[in-house]
C-alpha cells in the first residue's frame, strides 16, 4: 500500500507533484473532462504502474497529455487538417490520434506499441500548472479502476486508487465532465469516440461530415470495450417511469426522478452531472438505475455512448 496524499493547486504543491513525476510514481489530476491517471509518458516503468494502478486487463494505449501545440509536434506527425483542429480546438476536451515520431522518447507503453499516439493539450488550470511544472508528457487515462465510472472529483479518485497511487490534485469537480472526443486520421478525419467537444463544432470547423468507425475500419480506440463505465448497479435505457426496486435518473420534465441530469434540458449540465450522478446513485444503494432517454445530438451523442456502455451486459 502506497500512502495516497492530496495535494491542492498551490505553488509547493504543485512542484511535488511534478517532482513525484520525474520519480516514476502516479499524480492523479483534473483535466476539463475527467481526472486522469498521470505518469510520466516517457518512462516505461511509470506507465506500466498506470495499467497495475488501475486494474487494466490488457495495454490500451493512453492519451499523451502535453502542454502545447509546440510539444505535441515534437511527438506525433500533424498534417493539414490536424494542424487546423489542434490550432481552433486546443487547449480543450479534443485528443488527436496521429501518426508517431520514430525516436520521440515516448514509451511504446504509452501508444501500446501502436505507430500512432493520441495527444491532448487540456484546459483546465490544474492541468496546465502540473504540465509546465513537469516539462514533459504526462499520459493518463481516466483515473478509475478498469471498467468503472469516470472520477469528475478527487474524492471519486480517491475512493477508487487510494493506497495505489501517490497523490492527487484537487481542484474541484470537472466542468465538462465527459471524456474528450477522439478524432483519428487514417483514411479521413473519423471520429473514435465522442465526448465533451460536440461533432457538429468539428465538423463545422472542417466544412465536411466526419467519417465514422465501422467494424472493418482497422481504426479503432481499443480502449473501447463494450461493458465500460458501469456503475455497481444495474443500468436500464429509455425509462419513462420507474419500476419497483430501481432508482430514476431523469432529464428534462420527468417526474420522480431520484437525480435529475437536467431538468432545464440544458445538455452541458447533464454531461457535468452524469458521472458523479451514477456514483452518487451507486453510494445510495441503487440496484438498479433506471434512465431518461436522452436527445442524441451534440453532446447526447457522448452521454448515450457512456450510457449505453453503463448498460451493457458485464463480463
Ligand atoms: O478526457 C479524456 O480523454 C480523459 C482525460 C484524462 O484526458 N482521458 C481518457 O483516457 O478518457 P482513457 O484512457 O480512459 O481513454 C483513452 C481512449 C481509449 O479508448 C484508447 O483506446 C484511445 O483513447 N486511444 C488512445 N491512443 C490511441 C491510439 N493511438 N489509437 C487509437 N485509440 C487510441
Ligand atoms: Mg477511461
Amino acid at each position: 500500500m502506497i500512502e495516497t496524499k492530496t495535494l491542492s493547486v498551490t505553488p509547493p504543491d504543485l512542484k511535488e507533484a511534478a517532482e513525484i513525476l520525474h520519480n516514476g510514481g502516479l499524480v492523479a489530476f483534473p483535466t476539463e473532462t475527467v481526472y486522469g491517471l498521470g505518469a510520466d509518458a516517457c518512462s516505461n516503468r511509470a506507465v506500466a504502474r498506470i495499467f497495475q494502478a488501475k486494474g487494466r486487463p490488457s495495454f490500451n494505449p493512453l492519451i499523451a497529455h502535453v502542454a502545447d501545440i509546440r510539444m505535441a509536434r515534437a511527438f506525433a506527425h500533424f498534417d493539414d487538417i490536424a494542424l487546423r483542429l489542434a490550432a481552433a480546438f486546443w487547449p480543450g476536451p479534443l485528443t488527436l490520434v496521429l501518426p508517431l515520431r520514430e525516436n520521440s522518447g515516448m514509451s511504446p507503453l504509452a501508444s501500446a506499441g501502436l505507430n500512432t499516439i493520441g495527444l491532448r493539450v487540456p484546459e483546465h488550470r490544474a492541468a496546465q500548472m502540473l504540465l509546465e511544472e513537469f516539462g514533459g508528457p504526462i499520459a493518463a487515462p481516466s483515473a478509475n479502476r478498469s471498467g468503472q465510472i469516470s472520477p469528475t472529483t478527487a474524492a471519486h479518485v480517491l475512493a477508487g486508487l487510494t493506497g495505489r497511487i501517490e497523490a492527487v490534485l484537487d481542484d474541484g469537480p470537472c466542468p465538462v465532465g465527459l471524456e474528450s472526443t477522439i478524432i483519428g486520421f487514417e483514411g479521413g478525419a473519423t471520429l473514435l469516440r465522442a465526448g465533451g467537444l460536440p461533432m457538429e463544432v468539428i465538423e463545422s470547423c472542417l466544412g465536411k461530415p466526419l467519417r465514422f468507425i465501422s467494424k472493418t475500419d482497422p481504426v479503432t480506440a481499443p480502449g473501447q470495450l463494450a461493458s465500460h463505465y458501469a456503475p455497481n448497479a444495474r443500468v436500464r435505457l429509455n425509462a419513462t417511469t420507474k419500476n419497483e426496486g430501481e432508482m430514476l435518473l431523469g432529464f428534462g420534465s420527468v417526474e420522480g426522478a431520484d437525480l435529475n441530469l437536467s431538468p432545464s434540458h440544458d445538455m452541458v449540465e447533464a454531461a457535468a452531472n452524469l458521472f458523479g450522478y451514477l456514483h452518487q446513485l451507486d453510494a445510495m444503494g441503487a440496484k438498479t438505475i433506471a434512465v431518461s432517454t436522452i436527445p442524441d445530438t451534440g453532446l447526447g451523442r457522448a452521454i448515450n455512448d457512456r450510457l449505453r456502455r453503463a448498460a451493457a451486459p458485464r463480463s
